[in-house]
């Protein structure tokens, strides 16, 4: 079958996430298995807008599956924002004559996406966007999951077990605070994988005395000596979090901040995998002619949907998780 689209672009862009090589790979590598060049965008809808783009070839991407980070580096752009930004950026489409654009980012990256995507169909060009989520937060309303999540999970869970270790043998409170502005899907996955005394999450209002003393001095009772108390950083600093405990408990917790390390390292399986589908339906949709769609995994298959569906659409996090953790640390 041939297709009219001949030339597409691909960009990363929004925070990384462990998974968007990958994603950039099996972009780049399905585009030239169908006969369609494929243009990277640096510095994300930076790029586009100033023209920052390299020519991709299937020896760009080569070794880049294992690599966390993104090869075509990332950014947030204010100037995309305005119509006069993405005007610019839909010059340089027309300049390099792409017909489609694969967005690989979070919320902020697809929220640009159907802002451009908007400007280009009220100008009547044709240029068809198609985003594919990565984010470590787990965060994208149409999707289960999102490339970056588990490999953040797994860097997260490793340093906490090795925090545990010198926790237990000095018989102390540990409070780490890990990333999730807006939510709570990597505090509450680590905290149930750790074993966590208490997980700190913005979709559940704290009770300090509920959530975080009452677990401690429960713990306590049951002849525990030291407690991992694990805080989304949309809840709070952990700094602050450890005051509290101090004030209200009388134990004096050392606090880490897990950071950006939260965002790099090599990609698990599960995210290489789900990049390499994830990205080779991205090209597959454009080359299909599908129009403007975002990739999506539900019930551990890939689809794409409608790009304004699926922004409107919202995911919560399941409490239940929450209920299982309270179970398994509250009932010794
Ligand atoms: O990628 C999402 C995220 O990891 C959030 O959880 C966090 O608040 C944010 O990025 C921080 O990103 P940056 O420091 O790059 O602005």
């Amino acid at each position: 079958m041939s297709s009219a689209v001949k030339r597409i672009g691909v960009l990363t862009s929004g925070g990384d996430a462990p998974g968007m090589n990958a994603a950039v790979r099996a972009v780049v590598r399905t585009a030239l298995n169908r006969g369609v060049e494929c243009i990277g965008i640096r510095r994300g809808w930076s790029g586009l807008i100033n023209s920052d783009f390299v020519p991709m070839t299937s020896s760009s991407v080569s070794h880049i599956i294992d690599k966390g980070g993104t090869i075509l580096y990332t950014a947030r752009s204010q100037e995309f924002l305005d119509r006069e930004g993405r005007a610019r950026a839909i010059a340089t489409c027309k300049l390099l004559g792409l017909d489609g654009i694969v967005a690989i980012g979070g919320d902020g990256t697809f929220r640009g996406a159907l802002a451009l995507s908007r400007q280009v169909a009220e100008g009547g060009q044709k240029l068809s966007v198609v985003g594919v989520p990565a984010t470590i937060d787990n965060d994208i309303g149409c999707s289960n999951y999102t490339i970056g999540f588990d490999t953040a999970c797994n860097t997260a869970i490793q340093c906490i077990d090795k925090l545990r270790d010198t926790m237990q043998s000095h018989e102390r409170c540990s409070v780490v605070e890990v990333m999730g502005r807006h939510a709570g899907f990597l505090a509450l996955y680590v905290g149930l994988a750790v074993g966590a005394t208490a997980v700190l999450i913005p979709e559940r209002e704290l009770d300090f005395q509920r959530d975080v003393v009452e677990k401690i001095r429960r713990a306590r009772l049951t002849g525990t000596t030291h407690f991992m108390i694990v805080v989304a950083e949309g809840v709070g600093s952990g700094v602050e979090i450890g005051e509290r405990i101090h004030e209200e408990v009388g134990i004096d917790p050392r606090v880490t901040v897990l950071g950006h390390i939260q965002r790099g390292g090599s990609p698990t399986a599960r995210d290489r995998e789900t990049a390499s589908r994830m990205g080779y339906e991205a090209v597959q949709v454009l080359v299909e002619g599908k129009g403007n769609r975002i990739i999506g995994t539900q019930e551990g298959r890939i689809v794409d949907m409608d790009m304004e569906e699926a922004l409107a659409m919202e995911k919560h996090l399941e409490m239940h998780r929450y209920e299982v953790l309270e179970a398994l640390t509250t009932s010794v």
